[in-house]
């Protein structure tokens, strides 16, 4: 019944992953586990139980979980849905995806292996942690024609996005894979969800989201996840309970939750931002529209994702005053920053969530991020295009 189930389509998966032992619980939705520490059944339990977990294991089914910090039930259950529907052995979930991000830099650069090689475009939070070496990694900006020429002896991780924020550009997982050769290789696959892409079945070693965006998908949860073998789900679980940035056994309630709609809300809302794509190409203010497929990755689609999202961006001519007056003149879409949710938003990434971005990286000054929501999209076109009137 299991493996039957495992072999399932995804839309299945989403629905059930992470449940399947809630009927043998009597209980029809998962429960949720408050506890901040958890009663020891002996001092030599307890002390085995913290070695096994401060160590990055996961508890059996008699082992105490000790403390949140260490392990939380209804995180794992969540961690180990997200898991299937990645095609992952595990999954790790984290406080936010730049705490996921930065557990996972924590854990790749290990002896003395502190270079990464990284594709832009990314999102502004993860270019700056890297521009700036906060963490103690040093940079190579590479294109993904350049990353093998990039690698050196001391390079822990090979970093890119696909389809990149806010530029929407595709990158060639296997290509990119084969060019890092032994280096792992992080996608970070927040704007494709798993619905539409599965980078670990492309090469890569690691994939990293931001849960606030589609997983969440209502814009009430703060989180990260990464999805990987079950070494790097290890490490990761180490660096999590030493730094702490653990996700609340709410929030990963909600995120759990949040897949069982996914595949359904991801189509959904690519159905709008397909037509909104469409629409904003023939309009006369618009001098640009960015969207998985149109700038070149043609071929990506179909290979390795299986849809183009609901994520664009477009431009207007006028650059970021003529963008700032079509972003206030939105009613209907939200002015806001975050993307994937069931409601519309729109925002200037070259103010605000590309912002720390320096030099030519930086987003066009007159370029807006879309991201759809489950709106009809005829009433978002009718407010997009009265804000555009700014502009045309
Ligand atoms: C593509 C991408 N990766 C990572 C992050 C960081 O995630 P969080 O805001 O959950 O820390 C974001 C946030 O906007 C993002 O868009």
């Amino acid at each position: 019944m299991f493996d039957a189930y495992r072999m399932s389509a995804l839309d299945t998966r989403a629905v059930h992953a992470g449940r399947e032992d809630l009927a043998a619980l009597g209980v029809h939705v998962p429960p949720i586990d408050f506890s901040t520490t958890n009663p020891l059944p002996s001092v030599t339990a307890g002390g085995d139980a913290y070695e096994l977990l401060a160590g990055g294991g996961t508890p059996g089914e008699s082992t105490s979980a000790v403390y949140q910090r260490l392990w939380n039930p209804t995180v794992g259950r969540f961690e180990q849905a997200l898991a299937e529907l990645e095609s992952a052995a595990a999954s790790v979930a984290f406080a936010s995806g730049m705490a996921a991000l930065t557990a996972a830099l924590l854990a790749a650069t290990r002896d003395g292996r502190r270079h990464v090689v990284a594709v832009r475009p990314l999102y502004g939070g993860t270019d700056h942690v890297l521009a700036t070496g906060l963490l103690g990694t040093t940079v190579t900006w590479a294109t993904p024609d350049e990353v093998a020429a990039a690698i050196r002896a001391d390079t822990a991780l090979v970093i890119a996005e696909t389809p990149a924020n806010p530029s929407l550009d595709l990158v060639d997982i296997a290509a990119l894979a084969a060019a890092a050769g032994d280096v792992p290789l992080l996608i970070d696959n927040t704007v494709a969800t798993p619905v539409l892409q599965q980078p670990l079945r492309h090469g890569a070693a690691l994939v990293l989201h931001s849960a606030t965006k589609s997983i969440g998908g209502h814009g009430d949860v703060l989180a990260g996840v990464v999805a990987c073998d079950e070494q790097w789900a290890a490490r990761l679980r180490q660096v999590r309970a030493v730094t702490g940035a653990v996700l609340h056994p709410l929030g990963a309630y909600l995120l759990h939750r949040g897949l069982q709609t996914l595949p359904l809300r991801v189509r959904a809302q690519q159905a709008g931002a397909q037509k909104l794509a469409a629409w904003l190409g023939g309009h006369p203010g618009v001098t640009a529209v960015h969207y998985p497929g149109t700038a070149g990755g043609q071929h990506l689609i179909g290979r390795q994702m299986t849809g183009t999202g609901s994520l664009l961006a477009f431009e207007v001519d006028g650059g970021a005053a003529a963008a700032a007056a079509v972003a206030d003149g939105c009613a209907l879409i939200t002015h806001a920053v975050s993307l994937g949710g069931v409601d519309t938003l729109i925002q200037h990434p070259a103010s605000l969530t590309h912002r720390p971005v320096e030099g030519a990286a930086k987003p066009a000054a007159g370029l807006l991020r879309l991201s759809v929501g489950l709106e009809d999209p005829e009433d978002l076109r009718v407010d997009l295009a009265r804000a555009l009137t700014a502009v045309s």
